[in-house]
């Protein structure tokens, strides 16, 4: 088991009502083995991202544990914990979160910046050219569709092959082909060993599933 969650919950303040809480995430254990594809399906709003977040470890669980390998996420110290994000666990976030000032190259190639040490310029353009936007290298990502800057979100998460992928909805936007694509590149990093975990909306995404799980309220079901 690679990554896993236990008793792992989220509360939030309920905007605009000061004081009151609810709960997004139900207390829930969750595991994912090396070379696994989970998928998450579920309504909007109901707690999928949240989830994410926090196996991702950028967001502090009201209660529970995320455990990667040995690594108890947050119990780590804060520079332990994101050196563990950068080269261990790439996440694909909702949207678009590529910098402006870097050109598309550099975007994918931040892991690496961030990490220190050997280039990893042959990879990030291997990612690109598998993706089919090699050609958009040294573009600005304000040159960019959505579903190229999905893709170039995709290359990023990939660069340092990490040991766990967090992709939240990594085809919305995409064509078909496009899709498929995605998904593809994806299902070649669980090949390789990575543990996926996959939210997506998409019938095409439980084509590469290995189980496919539902969030409903805020509880996660088989
Ligand atoms: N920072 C926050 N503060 C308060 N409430 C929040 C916060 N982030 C999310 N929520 C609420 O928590 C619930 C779950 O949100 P979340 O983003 O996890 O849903 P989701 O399943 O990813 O939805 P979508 O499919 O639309 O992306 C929603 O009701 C949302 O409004
Ligand atoms: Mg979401």
């Amino acid at each position: 088991m690679v990554l896993k969650a236990r008793e792992l919950r989220k509360d939030y303040l309920r905007a605009g009502k000061k004081g009151m809480s609810f709960t997004a995430v139900h207390p829930l254990d969750l595991e994912v083995s090396a070379s696994e594809v989970v998928v998450i399906r579920g309504h909007s709003g109901s707690g999928k991202s949240t989830l994410l977040a926090m196996l991702a470890g950028m967001l502090l669980p009201t209660s529970g544990r995320v455990l990667l390998g040995g690594d108890d996420l947050y119990a780590l110290d804060e520079a332990a914990l994101s050196r563990l994000r950068n080269e261990r666990i790439g996440v694909i976030p909702q949207g678009n979160s590529a910098l402006r000032s870097l050109s598309v190259l550099e975007n994918v190639m931040l892991p690496s910046m961030i990490r220190g040490g050997g280039a990893t310029r042959v990879r990030a353009e291997e990612l690109l050219e598998e993706l089919g936007i090699a050609q958009l290298a040294d573009s600005s990502p304000q040159e960019l569709s959505g579903g190229e800057l999905r893709r170039a979100a995709v290359a990023r998460a990939l660069l340092l092959g990490p040991e766990t992928v967090l992709a939240d909805e990594p085809t919305a936007g995409l064509d078909t082909k496009n899709s498929r694509i995605v998904l593809e590149v994806i299902r070649r990093a669980a090949d390789a060993g990575a543990a996926v975990l996959l939210v997506s909306h998409e019938e095409e995404a439980q084509s590469v599933a290995d189980r496919v799980l539902t969030m409903e309220d805020g509880v996660l079901r088989a």
